[in-house]
Parts: structure tokens; C-alpha cells; sequence
């Protein structure tokens, strides 16, 4: 017999051996959670397209949150229902806004410390149009005024850093918005609070069951015009040297499973930490093949999460973030 060949298999038969020999490790602590906060006592309203997940008062996510200390996962990604919305989307940094509210509840509870509590900072859900930014119209036609977009977002920012979050985290996509935000945590005395970009956030048809979740679709047009064209890996170089000149301290990649490169070319380059969001519509595809038996949840969630961390993402926030966890001890 020849035994002259490469023997692959010989590291592969016991699952000590495939155990020491493993590469890529997956850790509770690796996971952010993403909670949408919404007004009301004792609410606990699933998302049609997303199993599993649910607009939560405060007191239930208290609850949730509670079990995902218990998990050990790394930390809470913050969104709100407001109740109710406007043109200017002053929701988003109001002293009892629906996160700030949500922000103090959970800081106040010491079981949550482990916690690293994001919050999300975006206009869209608050906005009366569904768009991540101020509307100006030209020639009869509604667009996103990035300049204008940028105090609104800064004010949130600072709300919500008073309110407790210990990172903000912008998902809107204006342009100098991370250097408006950085500025005004400062000069709120606010200069430790750290800043998770979406560096890298792409217009995506993934986002999808989001917007029924955050409730935040845009109510006429797309994204397309702020967020990036799917098709760019070096334009999401070139947004991400941006963000990190401006002062981000880390930066959040998105989607996730269609821009594994994105995520590998990121990581290559820069050396900050680097997280990637498995977002609601790759969480939804997976759930509806588990509810149609086409799929092992258990095994598909863990290699879905081990691809991304490979890829490169140091931590990530996904919606199966508990699920994983127990999968994990
Ligand atoms: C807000 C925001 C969105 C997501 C995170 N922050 C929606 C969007 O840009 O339309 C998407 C997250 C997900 O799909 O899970 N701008």
C-alpha cells in the first residue's frame, strides 16, 4: 500500500484532534444582539419574516437581556419604535426617546454589566419618510441632504451616550458623519465613547424584514443614493479609510454573507476591529428553510457564523446571537 500520499484525514478522526487542530474559534463573547425596543407594557410582537425575533417594551427587553448576559454573549445592538414619527425624525435624540429610556433601564440593572450596550444611530426609524436623513427638494424632487443630516445625527448620538450606550454605532451612510459625531461626543464630555461605524453598508434587498421589524421602510425611492452600490469592494476601502480618519474606533461591515470578501479585504487592511452584521434578510432565508425541514438549523447557524469569522470578523451581530450561544457551551 502507498502510503506516500498526503493523509488529510489522519488530523480528522476523533473530535479531539479536529478540536486541536481547529482555526477559526466561534466564543459567545464574539456575539451582538440585536433588540428592537417599542412603546408599551408587557409587548412582545413577532416579526412576520423574522421567527424569533419581536418588538419588545422595555420590560421584556430587560428580559432578553437578562438571558443574553446569562449567555455570555459580548453585547446589545439597540433599535426603537418611536411612538410616533415626523419629518425630521426628532424621535432619535429625544431625553425620553425609546432607546434612551430602553438605555437607562438596562444600565441601572447590574446583571447587564457584562453587556456592551451599541446603539444603533440612524434616523429612519423616526423619520415620518423612512429615510436615514433630512429631506430637501430639488426641482420638485425629494432627496437626502447630507449636510443637513449630519447635527440631527450628532444630537442622537449624544443622547444616546448620555443616556448610557456605551458605543454609538451610525448606520446612515452621510458622509462626515462619523467626524460630526466625534466632535460632539467631545465636545459633550463625552470623549471616551467609542464609535462603531458601518463603514461599509451597502443598499441591499437583504435589509428587507428589517424594515417591518424597525418599521422603517422608505416610504417613497431607496437607499441607493447614500447607501454603497453591492457591486464595490474598493469603494468599501475607501469608506473605510474615510470613517477611520474621521475617528471611528471600530468598524461594523453589512451585509454580511454576500460580502465575505469585503470582510476579508477589510481585515487585511486595516487594523481595527472589525465586526460584520448578519442582517435580517440572511436570518430570514435560514429560517425559512429550517421551518421547511431543507435545512439543519443547529449545523447551518454555527458554520453561517464560523464563514463570517473566518472571513475575518473579529465579532458578530446577529440575530441568532442566543442561539448560538447555547450551541456553544
Ligand atoms: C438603519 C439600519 C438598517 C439596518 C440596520 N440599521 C436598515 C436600512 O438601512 O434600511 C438593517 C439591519 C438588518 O437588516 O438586519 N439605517
Amino acid at each position: 500500500m502507498d502510503a506516500s500520499f498526503l493523509r488529510m484525514r489522519r488530523l480528522r478522526q476523533t473530535s479531539a484532534l479536529r478540536s486541536l487542530v481547529r482555526e477559526t474559534h466561534l466564543e459567545p463573547s464574539q456575539l451582538v444582539y440585536p433588540l428592537f425596543l417599542c412603546p408599551g407594557e408587557g409587548v412582545r410582537r413577532e416579526i412576520g419574516s423574522m421567527p424569533g425575533v419581536f418588538n419588545l417594551s422595555l420590560e421584556e427587553a430587560e428580559k432578553e437581556a437578562e438571558e443574553a448576559a446569562r449567555l455570555g454573549l459580548g453585547g446589545l445592538l439597540l433599535f426603537g419604535l418611536p411612538e410616533s414619527k415626523d419629518e425630521e425624525g426628532s424621535g432619535a435624540w429625544a431625553e425620553d426617546g425609546i432607546v434612551q429610556r430602553g438605555l437607562r433601564a438596562l444600565k441601572a440593572n447590574s446583571a447587564l454589566r457584562e453587556l456592551v450596550m451599541i446603539a444603533d444611530v440612524c434616523l429612519c426609524e423616526y423619520t415620518s419618510h423612512g429615510h436615514c436623513g433630512v429631506l430637501h427638494s430639488v426641482d420638485g424632487e425629494q432627496h437626502v441632504h447630507n449636510d443637513r443630516s449630519l447635527l440631527p445625527l450628532a444630537r442622537t448620538a449624544v443622547s444616546l451616550a448620555k443616556a448610557g450606550a456605551d458605543v454609538v454605532a451610525p448606520s446612515d451612510m452621510m458622509d462626515g458623519r462619523v467626524a460630526a459625531i466625534r466632535r460632539a461626543l467631545d465636545a459633550a464630555g463625552r470623549e471616551h465613547t467609542p464609535i462603531l461605524s458601518y463603514a461599509a453598508k451597502f443598499a441591499s434587498a437583504f435589509y428587507g424584514p428589517f424594515r417591518e421589524a424597525a418599521d422603517s421602510a422608505p416610504q417613497f425611492g431607496d437607499r441607493r443614493a447614500y447607501q454603497m452600490d453591492g457591486a464595490n469592494l474598493r469603494e468599501a476601502m475607501r469608506e473605510i479609510e474615510g470613517d477611520l480618519q474621521e475617528g471611528a474606533d471600530m468598524i461594523l461591515m453589512k451585509p454580511a454573507m454576500p460580502y465575505a470578501d469585503v470582510i476579508r479585504a477589510a481585515r487585511d487592511r486595516f487594523d481595527v476591529p472589525l465586526g460584520a452584521y448578519q442582517v435580517s434578510g440572511e436570518y430570514a432565508m435560514l429560517q425559512a428553510a429550517f421551518a421547511r425541514g431543507w435545512l439543519e438549523p443547529d449545523r447551518a447557524i454555527l458554520e453561517s457564523l464560523v464563514g463570517l469569522r473566518r472571513a475575518g470578523a473579529g465579532f458578530l451581530v446577529t440575530y441568532f446571537a442566543k442561539r448560538a450561544a447555547m450551541l456553544l457551551r
